[in-house]
């Protein structure tokens, strides 16, 4: 598709403070100079403004994990999109896997979280994928297009338009088990379809489709490879500044 490949580190509930400043730090110097690629990472609410300040002036993105669909108001432990705009980051994650199944978030919730991260400039990594008993019953594609019809819902061309998407298989999670790249790719041209059928090619071909679940240093370039792959969502791999410089590795070389 001709995209440099975006690349973005999860960091979930990991790391402490100085370890992730020390990350950020250390990348940045590693990555000094390299153009071929896009990066980015997401780590902890309490560390967002400590680590957009060491990236200042990279090219590395900062992304929250999670933001309310309220820009404020009265969510005692909730962190609105201003606020991780305020401090720094650019982008954010949406409908992750652990979100949707750990803490109950429905499509419209999702929905109304885009909408408002959108509206603050905020660019979402809106992430979608099928259980292994949804796989399994063969509705993959029904369960996909459900998460992006729902998830899209009332959200403007322009807006769709360079948009983020992460597949992420929820079976292949944190479990050790990766999509094929092909059962991968499957996925990936039903998005690209479904973004054609509804916003055109232009837009859909604008749009970055991450694969994530189990992605390692060991599987990228096999994965990175494939034609409508145009990026990962890394979560355990990401955690440890060496295997996360592999895989930036590996991808930019493909
Ligand atoms: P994993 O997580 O790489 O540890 O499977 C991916 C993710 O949750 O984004």
């Amino acid at each position: 598709m001709g995209k440099k490949p975006f690349i973005v580190g999860n960091w979930k509930m990991n790391l402490t403070l100085s370890e992730g400043i020390e990350f950020a730090k250390s990348l940045k110097n590693s990555l000094h100079g390299i153009n071929e690629i896009l990066c980015g990472i997401c780590p902890s609410f309490v560390f967002l403004k400590d680590i957009c300040k060491v990236l200042e002036g990279s090219h590395i993105c900062v992304g929250a994990q999670n933001v309310h669909s309220e820009k404020n108001g009265a969510y005692t432990g909730e962190i609105s999109a201003l606020m991780v705009k305020e401090a720094g980051c650019t982008h954010v994650l949406i409908g992750h896997s652990e979100r949707r199944h750990l803490f109950g978030e429905i499509d419209s919730f999702i929905n109304a979280k885009i909408k408002t991260a959108l509206s603050v400039n905020l660019k979402p990594i809106f992430c979608i994928g099928e259980t292994l008993k949804e796989r399994e019953e063969g509705r993959t594609e029904y369960v996909v297009e459900k998460q992006l019809k729902d998830g899209l819902l009332g959200i403007d061309n322009n807006h769709v338009e360079g948009l983020v998407i992460a597949y992420e298989p929820v079976w292949a999670i944190g479990t050790g088990k990766t999509a094929s790249p092909e059962q991968a790719n499957e996925v990936h041209s039903f998005i690209r379809g479904f973004l054609t059928d509804n916003y055109g090619k232009v837009i859909a071909n604008s749009v970055y489709i991450q694969y994530g679940g189990s992605v390692k240093p060991e599987n990228t370039a096999e994965l990175i490879s494939q034609p409508e792959i145009d990026g990962l969502l890394v979560g355990g791999a990401s955690i440890k500044l060496e295997s996360f410089l592999k895989i930036i590795d590996a991808a930019s070389i493909q």
